[in-house]
């Protein structure tokens, strides 16, 4: 019930729609709008099939687009890194939908781009996003203090890690 997919033009009318809230936006980076338009949706879509490097998908819960997960290519001594980012729409959080999109995310980024390292950066106060990553099998690495500005206060971020042998180890 839970799949991934490129994203295409026509998932732009449904991108705005659920991500145009702030208790999305919150938990994100400032890079990701709010309020969150059509225009934002179309740019983005746009952006990631023509010129991202980075690999996104849309994730659908029993056939309706629930949100977007995606890997971030690094570069230099980081190339062998994708770094993971994920939201949902509000309406579909506490359905065990992302633990699900992350373990389809991390059998790509492993079997089939082949990266050796898949981590993961949490805003410190972000409960449900460390719980995610520790029910994947992600080890905790630690926490960056006061790394994190974001609407007007400094916060912690935590990193989280999984390393090619060790997601394979798992599934074995
Ligand atoms: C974080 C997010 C992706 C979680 O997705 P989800 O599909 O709701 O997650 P799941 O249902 O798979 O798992 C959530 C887990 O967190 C737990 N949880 C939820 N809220 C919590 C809280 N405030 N404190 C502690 N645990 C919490 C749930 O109980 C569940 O764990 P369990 O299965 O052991 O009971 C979703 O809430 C979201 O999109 N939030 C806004 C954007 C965001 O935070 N993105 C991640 C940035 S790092």
């Amino acid at each position: 019930m839970v799949s991934v997919r490129k994203l295409n033009k026509k998932d732009a009318q449904n991108l705005a729609l659920i991500a145009n809230n702030k208790n999305i936006s919150d938990n994100l980076r400032d890079v990701f709008p709010h309020p969150y338009t059509l225009k934002d949706a179309e740019w983005f879509i746009d952006f990631n099939n023509k010129e991202s490097l980075d690999h996104r998908w849309a994730i659908k819960y029993h056939g309706e687009f629930s949100g977007i997960i995606g890997l971030h290519v690094k570069d230099d001594v980081y190339a062998q890194n994708l770094e993971l980012g994920y939201w949902l729409g509000e309406q579909y959080w506490g359905k065990s939908i992302m633990t699900q999109a992350i373990d389809l995310v991390l059998n790509i980024g492993f079997s089939e781009i082949g990266c050796h390292r898949i981590y993961a950066s949490v805003f410190s106060f972000n409960q449900a996003s460390c719980r995610v990553l520790e029910k994947c099998g992600f080890k905790n690495e630690g926490i960056s203090e006061e790394a994190i500005f974001k609407n007007g206060s400094f916060y912690d971020e935590i990193r989280f890690s999984m390393l090619r042998q060790s997601f394979f180890n798992k599934k074995s």
